[in-house]
């Protein structure tokens, strides 16, 4: 990378940012979403941008749905509404693609995520009988143990932080032993998963681009070991299964082989860590849920699908237009950026009555859009309802005193919601 890419990179970097932040200020609803500090409310804009109507258009040159009915129906039309990276909402060259020979995969961007069918299906095909109701099944002795290991460690300390010693512990322990990645590795996730995550809504400044290109060598260079390691000793784990060419498939390509492997790899913890995370927090503000919970811990599953809801691991994601389209009566040319507001989705009132109370017995949370619908639906929904119903009964029954111990630090990300450091106390 030269000097002078740097130095245009940076400078649009700045150009983008003052540009959303001024059609923010100047009241642009679109802009002021994706500019909203990550410590801001933001359901109050997504309010009202569903006050303005079913498609909003934000003078970024881009539109916005609130609507359930209006997301469902773009998630699930696959002819009329392809893919986009959510980081193109932030448009910058930003030099990760033309590093040389491919060296960066990109765990979003170039994996099946951002496919439209059908080579979407190709690759998900793959791995997507490993996530199914069966292969959960035989996980499931491996899930409780991974988190009655955490809970042992955490249980007799005085106070402890919730997410970086139990919350993201889980799922980094469950998607490892999945994936068949040696312990020892485990703790650069952490640190990989929150740049990678943090970046979902576009790269902000140039020290965080230079941090995700960071991230992104070192994923690629974990990955080619992993590849390696597991095409030597295969395993029953998922890259063993992705590595081996079998007679009706041939060798994945390094890109595909890579961009899958990294894209489990972060699906895999960045939002169920959340998903526990905002469960604790609200029901460590709730004493009337708390006590429910914890005098019913086999309400785990209902209050899981509440919270995801309530406060989704994520807020928005995004299609483009293929040809021109009507949507909600609202005509939209083709290549229009349209952001899908599944946090405002989880809240209309259309479809959920009270919509803005936390309520864990809700007969019809699990029409929420918090894993997405149509052929991108989550491919790890069921795994991460498992890890997080088990974990927060698991936590309330051992700890059923736990009590906030410090102020929370949110994520800093607009998309990726909830807390990143959160201390408790055990009683
Ligand atoms: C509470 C936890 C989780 C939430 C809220 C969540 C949310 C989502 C959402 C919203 C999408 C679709 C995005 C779109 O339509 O553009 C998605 C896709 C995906 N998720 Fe999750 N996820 C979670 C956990 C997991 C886990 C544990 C895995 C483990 C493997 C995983 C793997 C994936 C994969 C592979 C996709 C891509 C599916 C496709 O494109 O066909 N997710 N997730």
């Amino acid at each position: 990378m030269s000097l002078a890419h740097d130095l245009r990179t940076d400078l649009a970097l700045l150009l983008t940012r003052a540009t959303v932040w001024t059609h923010a200020r100047l009241g642009d609803a679109g802009a002021r979403v994706l500019s909203l500090h990550p410590d801001e409310d933001p359901y109050p804009d997504y309010e009202r941008i569903r006050a303005l109507g079913p498609v909003v258009t934000s003078r970024l040159g881009l539109r916005l749905t609130a609507a359930h009915r209006l997301c469902v129906e773009v998630l699930r039309d696959h002819t009329r509404f392809g893919t986009m990276p959510v980081s193109d909402l932030y448009p910058t060259d930003l030099g990760l693609r033309h590093d040389g020979a491919h060296a960066f995969v990109h765990p979003i961007e170039d994996s099946f995520l951002a496919l439209n069918p059908p080579e979407h299906g190709r690759l998900r095909r793959l791995v997507a009988p490993l996530f199914g109701p069966r292969a959960l099944r035989g996980h499931l002795p491996m899930i409780e143990s991974v988190v009655a290991g955490h809970l042992d460690r955490v249980a007799e300390s005085p106070r402890f932080d919730l997410i970086g010693e139990f919350a993201a512990r889980v799922p980094i322990g469950v998607i490892a032993a999945l994936l068949g990645v040696p312990e020892s590795e485990r703790e650069d996730f952490l640190r990989w998963g929150g740049v990678v995550a943090a970046a979902l809504d576009g790269v902000r400044s140039p020290a965080q681009l230079r941090r995700m290109r960071a991230v992104l060598t070192q994923l690629a260079e974990f990955c080619a070991e992993l590849v390696a390691h597991r095409g030597r000793h295969p395993g029953d784990d998922v890259v063993s299964l992705l590595v081996a060419a079998t007679p009706d498939r041939p060798a994945l390509a390094r890109k595909d082989l890579f961009a899958t492997v990294q894209l489990l790899l972060l699906a895999g913890f960045e939002t169920t860590v959340n998903l526990i995370g905002n469960a604790v927090r609200l029901l460590l503000a709730d004493e009337r849920a708390r006590r429910d919970f914890v005098s019913d811990p086999d309400s785990a599953e209902d209050l899981a699908e509440e919270v995801l809801r309530y406060q989704p691991p994520i807020h928005y994601t995004i299609r483009v237009t293929r040809e021109p389209v009507e949507l909600g009566g609202v005509p939209l040319p083709a290549a229009t950026p349209l952001v899908v507001l599944l946090a405002a989705a989880n809240r209309d009132p259309e479809v959920f009555a009270e919509p803005n109370r936390f309520q864990p017995d809700r007969a019809n949370a699990r029409e929420h859009l918090a894993f997405s619908s149509g052929a991108h639906y989550c491919l790890g929904a069921g795994l991460a309802r498992l890890e997080g119903a088990l974990a927060l009964r698991a936590l309330f029954q051992r700890l059923p005193g736990l009590r906030a111990a410090g102020p929370v630090r949110n994520r800093p990300s607009r998309n990726v919601r909830g807390p990143l450091v959160m201390p408790v106390a055990p009683r």
